[in-house]
């Protein structure tokens, strides 16, 4: 991963609209980690990431929720795990250059294992397309 590749790749798509927007949001947000920004500050930066994490997980909550996803409470803890992961990768650190490139690499390997590794997000797309959510 190259500061000037783009992180979203077709194979990320799980077939809903809206998580494959958000997804390429995120990931796109993870990519302004690396400009030199000159009106936010890294600290900025890095809170609109986790900002914008919180609101997709969120989303993905209440869909599992609405269409009663049997798996629900097996993903919600992996997005648990995730906060816990980013909250220590946070602690203690300033959020210089180099802070800003594990953030960004931590995130970027999370969300591609999360989608694609373990499944979670395939499985959730599946599901809801199953039920007549919209595809990308
Ligand atoms: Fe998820
Ligand atoms: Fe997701």
């Amino acid at each position: 991963m190259t500061d000037t590749q783009p992180l979203w790749k077709p194979e990320y798509s799980v077939g809903v609209d809206t998580i494959d927007q958000q997804h390429q949001r995120l990931f796109g947000l993870l990519q302004d980690l690396t400009l030199t920004d000159p009106v936010k500050s890294h600290a900025v930066l890095v809170q609109e990431v986790e900002d914008y994490i919180n609101f997709h997980f969120a989303h993905e909550q209440h869909l599992m929720s609405k269409y009663r996803y049997p798996r629900l409470q097996a993903h919600l803890d992996q997005h648990q795990d995730f906060h816990r992961q980013f909250q220590l990768l946070q602690a203690g650190a300033k959020t210089d250059a180099k802070q800003l490139a594990r953030i960004r690499l931590m995130v970027y390997a999370w969300f591609t294992r999360h989608i694609l590794g373990d499944t979670m997000d395939r499985d959730l797309g599946a599901w809801l397309q199953a039920r007549g959510l919209p595809a990308a």
